[in-house]
């Protein structure tokens, strides 16, 4: 390789080693400048023949063409770099993002509450809503639970305004006022065909909703949900009880061989009484008896202030638990959850 060449391919690595249009600058000095390598070059020529002059002028000149060609790429490329550079550091984001509004759902209780309903209705229930703001008629004394009755502690409430003091006004302690409540509805509504003695469709009705104690734990919440179920007729038997919840709890929970048990207990408006308690024979709560609901032959007295004779009409009234029931089923331990409205724990049931 002759020396026109290696100085060629010498400013082209130049060239590309330079990082700035200064830098560049600079480098091209000492190959084009006035004490550049080429101008020495062109300054030996004088001593030289005319053909000599000749041919090595020539080359001389392809040769600064080639390092003004590789300058101008370079210089090119450095001022694209520098425009990119300062295009990217300027750099306007002018979009945003879009504004969202979060998709709300419904809370874990009331999904619970919809299932039940749904459930229910499949079975010929009416679904009725009641007060929460109660007399002590229908929450005690219409369900065979007198002043002076000691199941009435088990019910300690808010008492409101109004009322007498011998019957105040209270917030429900549970559903049950709603038995009465509904079957007075329905008597009135059949009592010509009563009183003709033609008899009346049955009553079945369930009654969800918010009911009130003086409690407070991990288990228990000064207010809380209850789901009431009454079913009157001529001829309703505890069998039939029977048969209406272990489907009802087999349909909640979508487990069929889900077990029931009806333990004997007390309550002042059924007679006989039981607990029902429910067991699952797979899953992480498998072999556990677990209460979800009281329950009952409806005592003859609560019949007669439904305003019907307890010799003709006979049924049973279930009242369970949909908070615990909502526990249950999405396994969730402590019952304040669902009431602290963290939107972080409510979101997960969506
Ligand atoms: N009302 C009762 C309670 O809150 C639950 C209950 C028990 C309701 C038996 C009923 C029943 O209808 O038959 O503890």
């Amino acid at each position: 390789m002759n020396e026109l060449d290696a100085l060629v391919d010498s400013a082209r690595e130049s060239f590309e080693l330079a990082l700035t249009p200064a830098d560049l600058e600079n480098t091209k000095a000492r190959f084009l400048g006035k004490s550049g390598r080429l101008t020495e070059l062109m300054k030996g020529m004088a001593a030289l023949s005319i053909d000599e002059k000749k041919t090595l002028g020539a080359a001389i000149n392809r040769a600064k063409q080639a390092i003004e060609a590789a300058l101008n790429a370079r210089r090119q490329a450095l001022s694209d770099a520098e425009l990119q550079a300062q295009l990217k550091a300027e750099a306007l984001d002018v979009t945003l993002p879009g504004r969202q509004r979060g998709l709300g759902g419904l809370h874990p209780v009331s999904l619970t509450l919809e299932r039940i309903e749904l459930i229910f209705a499949s079975m010929g229930f009416e679904v009725a809503q009641g007060p929460e703001i109660e007399t002590d008629w229908f929450n005690f004394t219409a369900l065979n639970t007198p002043e002076d009755h000691p199941a009435r502690s088990m019910h300690d409430t808010f008492y409101v305004e109004g009322g007498t003091a011998a019957a105040p006004n209270l917030l429900r302690t549970h559903t049950s006022p709603m038995q009465i409540r509904h079957a007075v509805q329905h008597v009135k509504r059949h009592r010509a065909a009563l009183d003709a003695g033609q008899g009346m469709p049955e009553i079945r009705v369930i009654a969800p909703g918010r009911t009130y104690r003086v409690d407070s734990d991990a288990t228990h919440s000064p207010m809380f949900h209850q789901c009431e179920g009454l079913w009157i007729g001529e001829n309703v038997s505890f069998k039939d009880l029977k048969v209406v919840f272990t489907d009802f709890c087999r349909s909640f929970f979508e487990s069929a061989d889900l077990v029931l048990r009806f333990r004997p207990s007390f309550f002042p408006f059924t007679e006989p009484s039981a607990e029902i308690d429910i067991q699952f024979q797979t899953g992480p709560l498998a072999g556990r008896w677990l209460e979800v609901a009281g329950s009952g032959q409806v005592h003859p007295n609560v019949v007669r202030n439904m305003g019907l004779d307890p010799e003709q009409f006979i049924g049973f009234a279930f009242g369970m638990g949909p908070d615990r029931l909502t526990m249950l089923r999405y396994g969730v331990n402590d019952l304040r959850l669902f009431f602290d409205g963290d939107i972080r724990f409510l979101s997960q049931f969506q």
